[in-house]
């Protein structure tokens, strides 16, 4: 290891931050049923776990309101979003009040009753199987029991602070 190479430890969050701003990532919406009605969030802390069993993991911010009722057997619906969708992101991701939130795109619901986004590139409906708590955040294990996928099959994507999508990259990568 190059010491030298290595940031100053109290520059670490920063400079990780910063570094993490490069990871390019699908946005996805979580949504769920709380004892508050139906609640969704913007997450791009999804990834695949295994496909046998199909599973999930997703990091959630224990300030997010939904993180306390996402406990094991809990029912959620994880949309990946399409590329037309970002209003949706943004409105999940706080610019939109709670009860305003579903309030664009069209929700429909799966076989467990929680909300699904009709366009989504997909949508996995599951539960919660495990949940281990890492400092600021829940890790979630969900394991998926439905899938749906659309027609639009190119995803939004998040980069450098910013909504983006495969054609805006590939046009980049031409210029
Ligand atoms: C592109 C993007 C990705 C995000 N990813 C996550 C994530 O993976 N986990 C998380 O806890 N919050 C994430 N957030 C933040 C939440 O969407 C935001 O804090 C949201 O308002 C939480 O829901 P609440 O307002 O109901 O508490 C992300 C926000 C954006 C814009």
């Amino acid at each position: 290891v190059n010491a030298a190479a290595l940031p100053r430890a109290d520059a670490l969050p920063a400079s990780f931050r910063n570094a993490l701003r490069g990871q390019a990532s699908t946005v996805c919406v979580i949504t769920a049923h709380t004892p508050f009605g139906a609640h969704g969030m913007t997450a791009t802390a999804v990834m695949s776990l295994s496909v046998d069993p199909p599973a999930l993991a997703i990091a959630i911010n224990r300030t997010a309101r939904m993180n306390p009722h996402l406990q094991p057997g809990a029912p959620l619906c994880v949309q990946l979003l399409a590329e037309h969708q970002a209003d949706i992101a943004r409105g999940f991701a706080g610019a939109l009040p709670q009860e305003r939130r579903f309030s664009i795109g069209h929700w429909d619901r799966d076989a467990w009753g929680e909300p699904v986004l009709a366009g989504a590139v997909a949508s996995f409906s599951g539960t919660v199987d495990q949940r281990i708590e890492l400092a600021t955040h829940s890790l979630l294990i969900v394991q998926v029991r439905a899938v749906r996928t659309s027609t639009h099959t190119r995803p939004l994507l998040y980069a450098h602070g910013d909504f983006t999508g495969l054609c805006a990259v590939a046009q980049e990568c031409a210029a």
